[in-house]
């Protein structure tokens, strides 16, 4: 991999900000983007000319392969500003290591380590405005890569864009999360694209949670391919379980994402010697716990909800209602990660990293 070069980033400022057009206590998710966007382009074997711009649209083939084929993976990551104005990334690391796993996996070619961090904290630091401090407030910030050689053979792309946006964000959800355990679709399967952040992953959620939906759920429960017996996914988030006083969360595998909100509630479960179980759990003994009173948590964990409680499951067209724990183990691991974050306490894994 080419993990290091000497190209420096071109950088073309934005005349004008748009930052006095947003209404940040009324954000939607991912639909309002800063001012400049990153921009990194494949071609003869590789990586050049990385130029941060101002936001704004592309002129990008008809025929390239992304739009035939899919080829694109992304991640997902947090900027946020302490209450005295210095800004933090939180694992960093860990997206990039993340990315080109998932660009391996999809036949597209890795990015050097030094210009993604440079693209990153260079990006965050000319759009530093754009983060709000305060609890719940941050910048997320998503890399992307998509294969855009022109042709509709099938094979893999040999141009790519390497890009990152950033969009000032609040929660993800808003209110309850209740969710239905999949019984029929599937999000991966052994062998697959579940493991990779692969675009057409998520795509291919849409319609069975659409379903969901309209029943009045606002995720699914991905369950295994084969049988759909135990339980691995929480919509775009892992999912974890807590019976009595233990968690348990599905083992990684190639069917699901190596989450780094996962990672890190396990690393501060056990920290706080809470027993954390990895392993396959089945749907039978979810919903016996629900049945016989033992389960007391369910929640997602992930880079855009943090943490996200639900309220209520439903396997079999049953529903399975779980009470609101107001100092349960989500509402500890959240308040603990996001003092993490926003530098509001210890950081005692070292996962802060500071852009300025
Ligand atoms: C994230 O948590 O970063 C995600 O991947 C969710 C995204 C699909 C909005």
């Amino acid at each position: 991999m080419n993990t290091s070069t000497t190209q420096k980033i071109d950088i073309q400022k934005a005349v004008t900000s748009r930052i006095g057009q947003v209404d940040f206590n009324n954000l939607t998710f991912g639909s309002t983007f800063s001012d400049h966007m990153f921009e990194c382009d494949y071609k003869d074997g590789e990586w050049q000319n990385p130029a941060i711009k101002p936001y704004g649209p592309l002129t990008i083939s008809p025929g390239a392969k992304v739009f035939h084929y899919g080829q694109a993976v992304f991640e997902g990551m947090k900027a946020y500003k302490d209450d005295n104005g210095k800004i933090w990334l939180f694992r960093p690391e860990q997206n990039f290591l993340r990315i080109n796993k998932s660009s391996v996996r999809m036949a597209m070619p890795e990015f050097p380590r030094d210009i993604f961090f440079e693209a990153l904290t260079t990006l965050v630091k000319l759009d530093q405005a754009w983060i709000k401090p305060g609890p719940g407030n941050s910048l997320y910030i998503r890399p992307f890569v998509m294969g855009t050689q022109v042709g509709v053979g099938a094979s893999p792309s040999t141009e790519y864009k390497f890009m990152i946006l950033t969009s000032p964000a609040q929660a993800y959800y808003t209110g309850d999360v209740k969710v239905e355990i999949a019984e029929h679709y599937s999000r991966s399967a052994n062998g697959g694209v579940g493991a990779a952040k692969a675009a057409g992953n998520y795509g291919a959620q849409f319609f069975p949670t659409n379903l969901a939906r309209e029943k009045g759920f606002q995720q699914v429960i991905w369950t295994d391919a084969s049988k759909h017996e135990f339980l691995e996914e929480a919509g775009t988030m892992n999912v974890f379980f807590r019976v009595n006083d233990t968690l348990l969360t599905a083992p990684i595998s190639d069917r699901i994402l190596d989450g780094v909100t996962r990672k890190s509630v396990i690393a501060l479960a056990k920290r706080d010697n809470i027993t954390v179980e990895e392993r396959p759990v089945s749907v039978s003994e979810i919903v016996e716990a629900a049945k016989n009173g033992s389960l007391k948590e369910i929640f997602g964990a992930g880079t855009a909800a943090v943490i996200s409680q639900v309220s209520a499951f439903s396997y079999h067209d049953k529903n399975y209602d779980i009470e609101k724990q107001e100092n349960g183990f989500a509402a500890r691991f959240k308040k603990e990660l996001t003092d993490i974050q926003h530098n509001r306490g210890e950081d005692p894994f070292g996962w802060r990293y500071e852009v300025l």
